[in-house]
């Protein structure tokens, strides 16, 4: 098996799996207008993702990179009624488009999207004492996970889940002499995972119309 009919196959799973989704499909056609990279998860993952929302019963989520909002809509999808997300963003062009895609998405009521550093708005909600998250989802700048990761713990309850996405890219994830900066930064923030006595964690590798990579899945139980 090899690129294609990875995704051939993942084609075949989403025409059988997924129904027709136009707020998706406009989603990214804005995205890829206002010049975003092509880097949202696949129609799959994304479903994914918001079948985690529903099966933890998420109320509060978190999302660490928005980019046009497509995993962001999968998200709030999931969320139960009166359920919300908080997606963090550097740019302030993405987070314009990831707006402009929620409001399309009739999703703008349950999502804030907050612009800046991740690092910091996740330091200043460990300030303010915000309500404990149930889901976070990591996906962006990849040398920022072991930080975020480090951040997150901090503001989520026993029982939360926290989903790490591209964390086996290309299958570099198991060179250690990688010095590629999002490697390196994936593998300290897989250890530091694996050292930590408050959570349970896996990783599945994936195959598809995103190449080869990977989620990481923790869950946070003490
Ligand atoms: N979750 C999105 C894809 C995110 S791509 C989806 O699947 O649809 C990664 C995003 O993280 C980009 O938009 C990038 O601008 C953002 N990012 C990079 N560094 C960041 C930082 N330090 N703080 C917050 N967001 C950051
Ligand atoms: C990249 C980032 C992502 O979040 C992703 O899903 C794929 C690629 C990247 O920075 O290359
Ligand atoms: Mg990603």
């Amino acid at each position: 098996m090899s690129a294609p009919d990875w995704d051939r196959v993942d084609h075949y799973l989403a025409s059988t799996l997924l129904e027709d989704d136009p707020v998706l499909e406009a989603a990214l056609a804005a995205s890829d207008e206002a010049g975003l990279p092509p880097i949202a998860v696949s129609p799959l993952q994304g479903r994914l993702l918001g079948l985690l929302v529903r099966a933890v019963g998420a109320r509060r989520v978190l999302e660490v990179g928005t980019l046009g909002g497509y995993s962001a809509i999968c998200l709030a999808r999931g969320l139960a009624a009166g359920g919300h997300l908080v997606t963090l963003e550097l740019e302030p062009r993405h987070a314009e488009v990831a707006r402009a895609n929620l409001e399309r998405a009739g999703l703008a009521d349950r999502v804030e999207v907050r612009v800046g550093p991740a690092a910091e708005t996740l330091r200043a909600f460990a300030r303010e004492g915000v309500e404990p998250f149930d889901l976070v989802f990591i996906d962006a700048d990849k040398s920022g996970y072991p930080e975020y990761f480090e951040l997150a713990l901090g503001l989520v309850r026993v029982g939360a889940v926290i989903v790490a996405d591209n964390v086996v890219r290309d299958g570099e994830v198991a060179d250690a002499t990688s010095s590629d900066e999002a490697v390196r930064g994936v593998r300290r923030f897989l250890e530091r995972v694996g050292r930590e006595p408050r959570v349970e964690a896996t990783a599945v590798q994936t195959v598809g119309v995103k190449g080869y990579d990977g989620f990481a899945v923790v869950a946070v139980v003490a």
